[in-house]
């Protein structure tokens, strides 16, 4: 069994360099396997990710895929389905796209996307002694926070590792209301009431409401976060939770990623510079990472395009056009102009009506060879079957400046043999980058820099 995923790596990567050779048509057509997508992965494979350099000021932890070999908990019958999983992101991007959109300023900031469609993990250490929790990573909010001991089965759902004890660290301590901090908190629309804690004086709640129906509300803390082996970020401040509800499964709590004062990133930017980047892998059997801080000595992997900050949490960019099989889309400029949303979460890119239309006629006309399948959740899906290989077109996003993304094939393209896009709204509104676009691509957020890298073939 343990040779299995070494084999489908040798049929991958013997394409991928079948891919590069010489043949013209290989720049813009992929051959790929169907074989591939019958082996079921059995063991996690972490031989594809690029660690970052060791002397450089980034701290790097291993990303895995909530579901498969990779996760911490295998509990494989949790998988929910693609459609299921479709659901979930459709959830998330519209309640972000609401929340982003230029006509719409009136949804409170203490809502969050759908925590449920988030897919990637990583492991941290909390306390001291830190012990292992294992978080949602969340582009698309904020504060972060974990489940807290005391917590009963009616007002903590059930995780694999035990709850996290604040009482069994020696650096945990509740964030007085009296503190700027708790103050900013009020501020962000993630504040809640002030609770009077055990030691006497006013505790700072904090309180968060997602866009899927999850909740969770708690005290406002101060605690020691182990990112590696002796990399700690002292004065981490999360929310210990103590009544959470929802269709959250499993899983400790999240990491917030986006671009508040609560979030990780923010909290570290006088160490980091406010970097970060992370890269998803291909498949559920592969592992990825995320890390702190941008690349000091090697920024020349990526191509780099302005960060528009219109809206505090999410990271946006504008896209100025998509090829497919190395030949432009036919769509006016105006047709990006509501700017694309870089989400962790969001499973399938959401894309404006005029350029989701040519895209999916461009991408349909390079896969003619294929029957389509009736539309189901997605609209341009196809049945493989038969084909020992199929021909896959290259599918290139372009980015405000000129970054130009070749899009990993297949992964980065299509899921279980669907086009990994969708329509959105119109063209004014924003659109989102889904997380299946980001695969095996190493994504800085550049926040210090405004600016968002992408660097291929990165796990
Ligand atoms: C604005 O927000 C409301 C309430 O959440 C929502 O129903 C509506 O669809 C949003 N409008 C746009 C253009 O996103
Ligand atoms: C769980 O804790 C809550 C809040 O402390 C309490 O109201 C509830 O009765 C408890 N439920 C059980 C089953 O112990
Ligand atoms: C967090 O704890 C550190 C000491 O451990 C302290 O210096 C800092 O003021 C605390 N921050 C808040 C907001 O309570
Ligand atoms: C992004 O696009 C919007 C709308 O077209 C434009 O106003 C803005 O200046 C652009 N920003 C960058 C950094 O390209
Ligand atoms: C896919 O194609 C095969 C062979 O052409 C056919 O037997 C099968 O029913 C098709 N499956 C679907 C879901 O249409
Ligand atoms: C794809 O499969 C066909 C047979 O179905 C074969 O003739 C062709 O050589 C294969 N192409 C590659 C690149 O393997």
């Amino acid at each position: 069994m343990a040779s299995l995923p070494l084999l489908v790596c040798f049929i991958l990567c013997t394409y991928n360099s079948l891919a590069h050779g010489g043949n013209e048509e290989e720049h813009v057509l992929v051959a790929v396997p169907t074989s591939r997508y019958s082996e079921p992965a059995a063991t996690c494979s972490t031989s594809r990710v690029r660690w970052l350099d060791e002397g450089s000021n980034t701290v790097s932890v291993p990303l895995v895929h909530r579901h498969g070999p990779c996760a911490p908990s295998t509990r494989s019958s949790d998988e929910p389905s693609l459609s299921e999983r479709l659901r979930r992101s459709r959830a998330r991007s519209k309640y972000i796209m609401s929340r982003a959109s230029k006509s719409n300023v009136s949804i409170p900031t203490h809502l969050g996307g759908s925590v449920d469609s988030l897919e990637y993990v990583v492991t941290v250490g909390l306390g001291t002694p830190a012990v292992s929790q294992v978080l949602l990573i969340d582009t698309g909010s904020d504060l972060s926070w974990v489940q807290c001991a005391p917590c009963n089965s009616t007002t903590c759902y059930p995780q694999k590792d035990p709850l996290f004890d604040p009482s069994r660290s020696s650096t945990y301590a509740p964030i007085p209301c009296n503190t700027d901090a708790c103050r900013d908190l009020t501020r962000d629309g993630y504040g809640s009431d002030c609770t009077s804690g055990s030691g006497g004086g006013a505790q700072c709640g904090y309180a968060i409401t997602y866009g899927d129906g999850s909740q969770t509300t708690g005290v406002y803390s101060n605690e020691t976060l182990t990112m590696a082996p002796g990399v700690t970020v002292k004065d981490f401040h999360f929310g210990c939770g103590h009544d959470q509800d929802g269709p959250n499964d499993k899983y400790d709590g999240l990491l917030g990623l986006g671009g508040a004062p609560e979030s990780l990133v923010v909290q570290t930017s006088s160490v980091y510079g406010g970097a970060f980047s992370y890269c998803l892998p291909a498949a559920n059997d592969q592992a990825g990472f995320l890390a702190l801080g941008a690349p000091v000595n090697d920024a020349s992997g990526f191509v780099f395009t302005p960060m528009v900050r219109e809206q505090q949490t999410f990271y946006v960019v504008n896209m100025t056009g998509i090829t497919v099989g190395g030949e432009p889309i036919d769509v006016p400029p105006s047709a990006f102009s509501g700017g694309m949303i870089i989400d962790s979460g969001t499973v399938v890119t959401e894309l404006q009506h005029t350029a989701y239309a040519a895209l999916q006629a461009a991408f349909r006309k390079a896969m003619a060879a294929y029957p389509l399948l009736p539309n189901g959740e997605l609209d341009t899906c196809y049945n493989f079957t038969g084909h020992s290989n199929v021909t896959v077109p290259r599918v290139a996003l372009t980015f405000s400046g000129g970054a130009t993304v070749d899009l990993d094939v297949p992964d980065g393209i299509l899921l279980d043999n669907c086009l990994a896009f969708q329509e959105a709204g119109p063209d004014n509104q924003p659109g989102i980058l889904g997380n299946v676009n980001q695969r095996t691509l190493e994504v800085l957020y550049d926040v210090g820099h405004g600016r968002v890298g992408f660097g291929a073939d990165a796990c």
